[in-house]
């Protein structure tokens, strides 16, 4: 097996809400996740992915339980877990007034790329992504689809080893889901840790070679789908999906 990149260990995050009181929103989840390969997360609304996703992109800090990304661990050392880390979410926002072109540089150099080296992996992430039409656009005049674009570039500009994408095609057409679709293989390609969150079973069958099911804070099933398929006597996610959730 593959260098394990991302290792979750009994990660937990309690909010504190003024109506509900503590909402138990993780409850103890545990998974591994290796280079090269793409792991699934898939659970129903409210189920707990985006605050599991965000304590591991070191947004969120844990309750209790551990994790580490490349081996940085997410509580003692977030520096290096955003070197070996790219964190795509739905709310990641662009600055309106840069183009496309300034955005992908501007992360760049943030990275601390020198700026000679920043400009030449802008470009190659125009070209990879195929964001020629609108590279010399302002942001705040991109669409849906080619402002996801951006947002990928910038989420891999440094190269990173580990990627989190917490729905990366939500709200995208079948043409630009296509694309980020592809650029989330080449990643898998080149040795990258991939995981993702997803409402879409189809898209989650194609892509994943092992998936999570997350229900109430808790991993209600963890495997590859030709073992979620065995043990839920499935021949295709969704019905793995039901029935690990009905379970709980
Ligand atoms: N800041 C917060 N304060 C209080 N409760 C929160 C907070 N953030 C999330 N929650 C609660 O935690 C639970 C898990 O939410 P989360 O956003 O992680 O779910 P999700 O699986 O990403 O759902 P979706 O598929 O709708 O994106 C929900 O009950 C949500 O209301
Ligand atoms: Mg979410």
């Amino acid at each position: 097996m593959s260098e394990v990149l991302v290792q979750v260990y009994g990660l937990t995050k309690h909010f504190q809400d003024k109506k509900r009181g503590v909402v138990e929103a993780v409850k103890g989840i545990s998974f591994e996740a290796h280079a090269g390969e793409i792991f699934g997360l898939l659970g129903p609304n409210g189920a707990g992915k985006t605050t599991a996703l965000r304590m591991l992109a070191t947004i969120l800090t844990p309750t209790a339980g551990t994790a580490s990304i490349g081996g940085a661990d997410i509580v003692s050392n977030p520096d290096g877990v955003r070197r070996k880390l790219g964190f795509l979410s739905g709310d990641t926002g662009l600055y309106a007034r840069l183009t496309a072109c300034e955005m992908v540089e501007y992360f760049a150099m943030l990275y601390d790329i020198d700026a000679q080296a920043a400009v030449k992996r802008a470009a190659e992430l125009c070209e990879r992504l195929d964001m020629g039409e609108f590279w010399q656009r302002r942001c705040a005049k991109l669409s849906t689809g080619q402002r996801q674009k951006v947002n990928i570039a910038r989420t891999v500009v440094h190269n990173p080893p580990a990627l989190i994408l917490d729905e990366p095609t939500a709200g995208l057409d079948v043409l630009a889901s296509r694309n980020i679709v592809q650029f989330i293989r080449s990643a898998q390609t080149d040795g990258k840790c991939v995981i993702l969150s997803t409402h879409d079973m189809g898209e989650a069958e194609r892509l994943c070679d092992r998936v999570g099911i997350i229900h109430n804070g808790i991993i209600a099933a963890v495997g590859t789908k030709a073992e979620l398929f065995a043990r839920f006597n499935a021949d295709n996610l969704e019905d793995v999906f039901l029935r690990a959730v009905g379970e709980n």
